[in-house]
């Protein structure tokens, strides 16, 4: 099996193995005494690890040495139920003591250009560069039925490919805009980890690890991280024609 495949029963085992892997990580660079750069993804599937690590991992992550950050936003208020931000506030950053001035969000109540602009500058000016983009410790992605990534969709490819850190992209059936980190800025992160759950996803991920059919229509099959692949960490219904 390939080394980057860790397939689970459950979606808690997956995301509760996620949780292990940001507390290694963390762990290491808090030896260091140095941040823990993290980007994170929303949608559906982030919050049942959200809940885990605000419930299970509260007292054991550094959370003093952990900088978050965001792969995407919809350009809504962060009150709007479908704010990554507003979600990932009321499942963990509400739960854990991770310092005000280590949380970046993406502003999605701004205008989206300006928005694009200004985080933008944050990356600039947050994170240390690889290869001249920002360089993440990890960045946590998921992926949609479509084979989307962040906020990467099949009819922009050419964002993976953008010399911009962020920009932003339109959602190809609401038209909603979205704020998104752009794949050249992903694939610079030490680690990217796929948290992937359930049936829908079973048919597109089957071709992206195989590099099988239409896979080079799919964005996150441009995903990986700087000197290893991504990893994909999958319940067994996502995982079920691999
Ligand atoms: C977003 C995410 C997006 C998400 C996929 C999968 O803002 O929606 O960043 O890339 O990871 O759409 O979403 P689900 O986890 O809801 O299936």
């Amino acid at each position: 099996m390939n080394q980057n495949l860790h397939i689970f029963e459950t979606p808690l085992e997956t995301a509760r193995a996620v949780a292990e892997l940001i507390l290694t990580k963390a762990k290491e660079k808090n030896k260091k005494s140095l941040p823990f750069n993290i980007a994170l993804s929303g949608g559906n599937t982030p919050q049942l690890l959200f809940k885990i690590l605000a419930n299970e991992y509260a007292d054991t992550i550094p959370w003093h040495f952990i900088r978050l950050f965001w792969v995407d936003e919809r350009c809504v208020p962060p009150t709007n139920v479908e704010s990554n931000y507003g979600m990932t506030y009321e499942s963990l950053l509400k739960n854990v003591p991770v310092h005000d001035a280590n949380i970046f969000p993406i502003q999605g109540e701004i205008d989206p250009i300006s928005e694009a602009k200004h985080y933008q500058y944050i990356l600039e000016t947050q994170l240390p560069k690889r290869n001249g983009y920002p360089k993440f410790d990890l960045i946590l992605l998921g992926m949609g039925d479509d084979g989307h990534t962040a906020s990467i969709f099949p009819n922009e490819l050419e964002l993976l490919h953008s010399e911009r850190f962020v920009t932003v992209s339109t959602h190809p059936v609401s038209k909603q805009k979205r704020i998104t980190l752009t794949g050249q800025t992903i694939n610079q992160a030490d680690d990217v980890v796929f948290l992937i759950i359930g049936a829908s996803k079973a048919d597109v991920l089957k071709q992206i690890i195989q590099r099988r059919l239409n896979y080079e229509t799919f964005p996150a099959s441009y995903i990986h991280a700087q000197s290893i692949p991504a990893q994909f960490y999958l319940d067994k219904a996502a995982a079920e024609k691999l």
